[in-house]
């Protein structure tokens, strides 16, 4: 149930049962986010006190407060107990922050570890500015920054932060595994570039999409051979594979500990996103069965992302979807309220049935996908044969029709 609130009477741990939109009318805190005592701090700036917000009530069924709980990052930073330096008490998560960030600021491997970083950050901002210059996709430049950013893991293997050498770990592993995480990780950002500006958060976001897949290659590294069968099995699962498989999400300790340059917001995208993108909006995922919003932002996002990937990429054991049904098949997914409709609807206006730069056929013969228009089911297009007519946007054409889509 939602409730409206005073501003004032906002406290951290309040999930928005609204949208707050910025001045260019882009979301800047989404629905179903829990509120940080910063963001209610930006907000007091942003409206009046007597602004009213909607949020969701406590209690609610579909809402449960467990959801804002199960971050293992907060759970243990609200709870430890310190010797010396703090006297037993119990800390905030600032102070917590500050014991990590004094440990760890001054290390030289935080240093080298961060300049990557920076590299890494300003390589996704570079493909962000084009993607909200050009308000398009551009495939190339996507695929240029994840080879300048896998280059970047693998050129300072030894001097770089050792969560990202699991990647690499993971591509000698199953290079199936490995490309999908990376096509994962571009679709994530596409649709999560709709949702927030906050390059940081832009950037978790992306590397959750690159890590959501890692806990495969933990349970094979810690001992259980069968997953690498399991993966590349060409049959349906047994139940007790399907079983072992589900594992894959149980990435909580691994991540407890990772990634301690970012704020917990960012960290929890990271983790979120590996341990939620099997959770299903009516309750029919797994691992935890969760339920609408109480599966996180990262989760839901990156949901939509791995379905599509894995429709359209060939695997050992099944033949590769095209696009546009991969795409009608999210949507009814959506539809039957097992992915999140916002999230799908954004995903299918940014990429269209007919994704830039496939090959279509047509009854007036072949044409590319050279942009899309406010249809998905209608591309622009230019017609191979008749090439001098230039760009043809399908939505005003209905004389042609697309028959299908070429690999
Ligand atoms: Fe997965
Ligand atoms: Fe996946």
């Amino acid at each position: 149930m939602l409730k409206k609130i005073v501003l004032n009477e906002l406290l951290p741990g309040h999930v928005l049962g609204e949208d707050i939109f910025g001045k260019n009318g882009r979301v800047i805190i989404a629905r179903g986010h829990v509120l940080s005592g910063k963001e209610i701090e930006f907000l007091k700036g942003h409206f009046l006190e007597n602004h009213t917000i909607v949020i969701y009530e406590e209690g609610n069924k579909n809402f449960p407060n467990e959801s804002h709980e199960i971050s293992p990052f907060k759970k243990e930073a609200i709870t430890v107990e310190t010797d010396s330096q703090y006297n037993s008490k119990t800390l905030t998560i600032q102070q917590i922050q500050n014991i990590i960030k004094d440990g760890f600021a001054s290390r030289e491997d935080y240093q080298t570890t961060k300049k990557a970083i920076e590299i890494i950050k300003r390589d996704v901002s570079e493909a962000f500015d084009f993607l909200t210059i050009n308000n398009e996709i551009n495939d190339k430049k996507f695929q240029e920054t994840a080879n300048k950013i896998i280059r970047s893991f693998q050129k300072n293997q030894e001097e770089i932060n050792f969560e990202y050498l699991y990647l690499i770990e993971l591509e000698n592993w199953h290079p199936d595994t490995f490309n999908h995480s990376i096509d994962v990780a571009f679709f994530t950002l596409y649709i999560a570039s709709q949702m927030t500006t906050d390059l940081t958060e832009l950037e978790s976001l992306f590397i959750g999409g690159l890590l959501h897949d890692i806990g495969k290659y933990l349970r094979y590294k810690e001992g259980e051979n069968r997953f690498y069968e399991i993966i590349t099995k060409t049959g349906p699962l047994s139940d007790e594979e399907f079983r072992i498989l589900k594992e894959h999400v149980s990435v909580e300790r691994f991540f407890k500990d990772k990634f301690m340059f970012f704020n917990q917001k960012e960290r929890d995208n990271i983790a979120f996103a590996a341990m939620d993108h099997h959770e299903k909006i009516d309750g029919s995922g797994y691992l935890h069965q969760k339920r609408g919003m109480q599966i996180s932002f990262a989760g839901r996002i990156v949901a939509v992302a791995d379905i599509y990937d894995a429709l359209i990429r060939k695997r050992e054991y099944k033949s590769m979807v095209k696009p546009d049904i991969a795409m009608r098949h999210i949507i009814e997914l959506a539809e039957l309220g097992k992915l999140d409709k916002r999230f799908t609807g954004i995903f299918k206006n940014l990429l269209g049935l007919y994704p830039t730069g496939t090959v279509i056929t047509t009854n007036k013969g072949m044409a590319i996908v050279i942009g899309q228009s406010s249809e998905a089911s209608c591309p622009k297009v230019m017609l191979l044969e008749h090439h001098e007519l230039g760009e043809i946007n399908l939505c005003e054409h209905n004389e042609i029709e697309i028959y299908e889509e070429i690999e």
